[in-house]
C-alpha cells in the first residue's frame, strides 16, 4: 500500500496539536494559536511578550522575516531565542539582523552555538 506523505505529515501535526492541547487544558492563561508565525504576530501589541522562542521555517528569509516581525512585540529588556543556530541560513540571518539593530539588541553567547542545533538568544536593550 502507497502511503500519501501529504496526508502522513498531516497527521503528524494534527496528534501534536492534539497532545499540546491536552498538555495545556488546565492552564486558563495559555493560548494555542494555529498559524503561520507571519499572521500570528499581528494579533499582538507592541512590547507584549517577554520573549519570543523561534523554530519555525529555517531559512535565511523566513528566519529575517520572523526576527523583524517579532522583535517589536518583545518588551526592552525581553529576549528573541532560537533553535537551530548553526542550520544553513539562521546564523547568517540572526548575524544580519544584529547589524541592522546593533543599537537596541545584544547577542548571547552560547556554547553550543556553532552546533546544527545551538540555539540563539537576542537581548532587546532599547
Ligand atoms: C524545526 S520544526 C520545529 C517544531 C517545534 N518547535 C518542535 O521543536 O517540535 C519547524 C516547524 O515550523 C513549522 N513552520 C514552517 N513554516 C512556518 C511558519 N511560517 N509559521 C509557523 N510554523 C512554521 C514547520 O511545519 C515545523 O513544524
Amino acid at each position: 500500500m502507497e502511503l500519501n506523505p501529504a496526508a502522513e505529515k498531516q497527521s503528524h501535526y494534527d496528534n501534536a496539536y492534539a497532545y499540546v492541547s491536552e498538555v495545556f487544558a488546565p492552564y486558563q492563561n495559555v493560548k494555542i494559536l494555529r498559524k503561520k508565525s507571519e499572521d500570528a504576530f499581528m494579533l499582538f501589541t507592541d512590547n507584549y511578550f517577554d520573549y519570543v522562542y523561534i523554530d519555525g521555517e529555517h531559512s535565511y528569509d523566513a528566519v529575517t522575516r520572523d526576527l523583524t516581525n517579532y522583535f517589536p512585540k518583545v518588551k526592552v529588556g525581553g529576549y528573541l531565542i532560537g533553535d537551530d543556530y548553526g542550520w544553513e541560513g539562521i546564523a547568517p540571518a540572526v548575524q544580519a539582523f544584529l547589524k541592522l539593530h546593533r543599537n537596541d539588541c545584544i547577542f548571547l553567547d552560547d556554547p553550543y552555538a556553532g552546533r546544527t542545533g545551538g540555539q540563539f538568544a537576542i537581548k532587546k536593550i532599547k
